[in-house]
């Protein structure tokens, strides 16, 4: 069989920042065995390599010398049926949107807050995405990963995932050593209806309806909708920063310094703050430099409006976590995968 391999492979349609950098090689895989084929050929063994899903957390600041395995193994089936509820196989290059809307048309629930969060289920365990007060970790069971080194399939437990705040054994101890091909979920047969983040509860009130897996899923599409810029029409890869954790006194010290300080308790002994906050404070909020700037809707979002490179964004970045670290004392981190 002939494994068809482009060389010198444009990525532009291939990141959600919609920047412009090839990559030495390109090879899309539908199932294990093709991976490794790959993966076991000689001539290939020794490149550099890069996994992608869906380009939704990823910005390019130089072309890539090596070989972008893009994952599009799909499918998903039901592997356990109970009273209370279903456990799902999830292949990784299913759509991470799609899979919501199947949860949700099949009277699951679980994963209706995170709708609309671009990219596919390979990845979410990887930050272990999270919105609207939800995270992904509440509903994966185990993950199935390649493992590179050993050429050996594995399958880790949700709790040696390491999982924590847009963070992971895979951003960690894993990080470029594994190739995930497949997440399963545990999906509840009850709503869970989680609104306690804010905007919920007033969408809800405003489209007329209770709380359900299906109310609550468009909720978010629609505050979502509002307030983050769509990647078709506008590049960008989501929140760029994290927000930053600090310690409580450290906190006591900013709020009696910024009184209107957002934040939210995160232990018993830390505050998470909100990054957004601090960098509209810091007068960046609808900065505009030529082809990328810092979105008007939500400071935490540096665009591209078509045109700019990934070294202008990470020069853009490190002059905004530097006036951030200059105003308010608090380092804030990049949450993006910069290649
Ligand atoms: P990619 O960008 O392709 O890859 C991300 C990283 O994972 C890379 O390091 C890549 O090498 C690695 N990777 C990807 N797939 C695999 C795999 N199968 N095996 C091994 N490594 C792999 N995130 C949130 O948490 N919450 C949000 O609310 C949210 N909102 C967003 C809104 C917008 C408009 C955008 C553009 C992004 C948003 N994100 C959000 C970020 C992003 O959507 C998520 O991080 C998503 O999980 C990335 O998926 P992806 O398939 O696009 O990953
Ligand atoms: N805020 C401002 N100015 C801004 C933006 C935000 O003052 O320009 C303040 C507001 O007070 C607002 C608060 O920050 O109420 C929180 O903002 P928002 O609800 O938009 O959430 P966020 O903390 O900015 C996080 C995630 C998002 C996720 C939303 C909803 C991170 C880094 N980001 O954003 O995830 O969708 O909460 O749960 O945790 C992503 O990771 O890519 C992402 C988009």
């Amino acid at each position: 069989m002939t494994l068809s391999i482009k060389s010198n492979f444009q990525l532009e349609n291939y990141n959600t920042f919609n920047i412009s950098a090839s990559t030495k090689l390109f090879f899309e895989f539908e199932n294990e065995n093709s991976l490794r084929k790959i993966l076991d050929n000689e001539k290939y063994k020794n490149e550099n390599l890069l996994i992608l899903g869906g380009g939704s957390n990823i910005l390019f600041s130089k072309n890539f010398e090596g070989l972008i395995l893009k994952n599009n193994i799909l499918g998903i089936k039901k592997i356990l049926d109970t009273k209370d509820f279903v456990e799902v196989e999830v292949g990784a290059g299913e759509n991470w949107h799609e899979f919501v809307l199947w949860s949700v048309k099949n009277n699951l629930s679980g994963i209706e807050n995170l709708a609309l969060i671009p990219g596919l289920v390979g990845a979410s365990p990887i930050q272990n995405i999270g919105a609207y007060g939800v995270e992904v970790k509440d509903t994966i069971t185990t993950v199935k990963y390649y493992d590179i080194a050993s050429g050996k399939t594995i399958i880790i437990n949700n709790k040696d995932c390491n999982f924590q705040y847009r963070n992971s054994i895979f951003k960690n101890q894993l990080k470029n050593k594994i190739i995930i091909l497949q997440v399963n979920f545990k999906l509840y047969k009850k709503a869970q209806n989680i609104t306690k983040y804010g905007a919920i509860k007033s969408e809800l009130e405003s489209l007329k309806s209770k709380p359900s897996p299906k109310s609550i899923c468009q909720a978010v599409i629609n505050i979502r909708t509002k307030k983050l810029p769509d990647p078709k029409k506008i590049g960008n890869s989501g929140s760029f920063f994290k927000n930053p954790i600090i310690n409580n006194s450290k906190f006591k010290e900013l709020q009696t310094r910024f009184p209107d300080l957002v934040a939210y308790k995160d232990s018993e002994t830390h505050m998470k703050i909100a990054a957004g906050w601090l960098i509209e404070k810091a007068g960046w909020k609808g900065f505009k430099d030529k082809n990328i700037g810092v979105y008007d809707k939500q400071a935490l979002v540096l665009v591209n409006y078509g045109g700019g490179t990934g070294r202008e964004i990470i020069e853009l970045s490190k002059k905004i976590q530097e006036s951030v670290f200059n105003k308010f004392n608090v380092e804030i981190l990049p949450e993006v995968n910069i290649i």
